[in-house]
């Protein structure tokens, strides 16, 4: 057998536990160390992947060029903020020029960027180190997708013939970070956080299995974004007071609900619809986050929020807010659900399965910086969709220049990154 992919993470934050969480139940993999913006964070990280196992020698460095010029280190996988997607790569870049054997691949968590001409030079950048890249996207890895898929077309799509429809949802009260509410840092609000996932998943599932991403091309979107509760005055006071004074949801809101619909053609000529939903202001036990597939004869429904496991927990247990039941939980009394296993029930094994595979040579890499372009490309259609109040073509090359309004209304105000 050979040796482990040992992994440096980049940014030590929510997702990047998460990703810790899964990697014990990933084979062939050691994680060697972390590098974050601040060295406690690092520090805090590194003894997670100690005390999980998944890093017995974890530790954190000073920087991420540190990390990237490191011998300890095989792949780096990017899970830092939105707004150091390139500076994150250029210190890359300066250390892998340091190594004597080169970076066996590089994953970025999504979003690629923040619009298109950053997902270009994002994309520039991982080709100029000229190792294998991965786009994470952990909905294309969630069991119950991966496995209602094999089903579908496999049993169904041969007697009856392509599904023509997918829908895909994923609404929750909104992020945890203060930076994912400041437009000028995240580049735009849920629709740039959540509908990146909804999007790519539901392509995906209309997607025959081993086929290119443009064996469906987009060819029309339209969309809508919303502010539906964050705005109020109640609620804009609300996170002034938990996030601080740089949240300034009444001067400089991004979106906290958005709808699109995609037209797709296929190789043969035949239209396929996708509609997606994502939203911040949805209050339930947890995340509201649904799928579903339809056919001539045929359909699939995935409900990623029945985790089949709940507990009442009664008035007198009243404990501290927490993630622990499920992720985003609303409640801490009640009925609620609770997520047996969530990294592999959001597909982040099976994500972290493949790169790793992928990185060590065993598979192709499935998933990589450009399919994340061509996610970055969708969603800039459908924030010009919405601010334009139109239909728009995702091939329009004019979207190459064009942000997001909430991210170009930052711009200059002190509120930009
Ligand atoms: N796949 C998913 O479902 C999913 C879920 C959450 C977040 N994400 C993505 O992961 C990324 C991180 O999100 P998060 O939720 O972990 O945010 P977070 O706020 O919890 O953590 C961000 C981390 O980035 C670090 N960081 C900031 N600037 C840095 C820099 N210049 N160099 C290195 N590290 C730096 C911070 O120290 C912090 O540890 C974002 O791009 C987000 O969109 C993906």
């Amino acid at each position: 057998m050979s040796a482990p992919l040992r992994i440096g993470f980049v940014g030590g934050g929510f997702i990047t536990r998460f990703h810790l969480q899964s990697l014990v139940a990933v084979r062939d993999c050691v994680v060697a160390g972390v590098s974050s913006r601040s060295r406690a964070s690092a520090e805090e990280t590194a003894a997670l992947a100690r005390s999980l196992e998944v890093g017995p020698q974890a530790r954190a460095f000073a920087s991420t060029e540190e990390l990237a010029a490191s011998p300890e280190v095989d792949a780096l996988w990017i899970c830092a903020r939105n707004d150091t997607r390139l500076q994150v790569l250029d210190e890359i870049l300066e250390g892998a020029a340091r190594r004597s054997t080169p970076l066996r691949g590089v994953a970025l968590e999504k979003p690629l960027a923040r619009n298109l001409a950053e997902a270009r030079a994002v994309l520039e950048r991982v080709e100029r180190l000229g190792c294998p890249h991965g786009y994470l996207e952990d909905m294309l890895f969630a069991p119950h997708l991966v496995r209602g898929k094999e089903v579908l077309w496999r049993r169904a799509v041969p007697l009856a013939g392509r599904p023509f429809l997918a829908r895909a949802a994923e609404e929750h009260a909104g992020p945890h970070s203060a930076w994912f509410w400041q437009p000028g840092i995240a580049g735009g609000g849920v629709l740039l956080d959540m509908m990146c996932h909804s999007l790519e998943a539901a392509r995906w599932l209309l997607t025959a299995p081993g086929a290119p991403r443009d064996s469906l091309s987009p060819v029309e979107v339209v969309a809508v974004c919303e502010n539906l509760k964050w705005t109020l005055p109640k609620y804009r006071e609300r996170l002034r007071r938990r996030f601080g004074p740089e949240v300034d949801w009444e001067h400089h809101p991004s979106e906290d609900f958005t709808r699109a619909t995609i037209r797709w053609r296929t190789e043969e000529g035949q239209e396929v619809l996708t509609e997606t939903t994502s939203s911040w202001c949805f209050t339930g036990a947890g995340l509201r986050h649904t799928f579903e597939v339809a056919g001539p004869e045929y359909s699939l429904e995935a409900n990623l929020a029945e985790t089949g496991l709940r507990v009442f927990l009664g008035r007198e247990i009243q404990g501290e807010a927490g993630e622990d039941l499920v992720e985003k939980q609303n409640a801490e009394q009640g009925l609620m659900p609770v997520s047996p296993d969530e990294p592999s029930t959001y597909g982040y094994v099976g994500e972290n399965r493949h790169f790793v595979r992928a990185f060590l040579g065993r598979e192709p890499v499935g998933l990589d910086f450009r399919d994340g372009l061509e996610v970055v490309r969708l969603m800039m259609a459908c924030y010009r969709s919405a601010e334009e109040k139109c239909a728009v073509d995702p091939g329009d090359p004019s979207l190459e220049g064009y942000r997001p309004p909430a991210a170009r209304a930052a711009e200059g105000t002190g509120a930009a990154s």
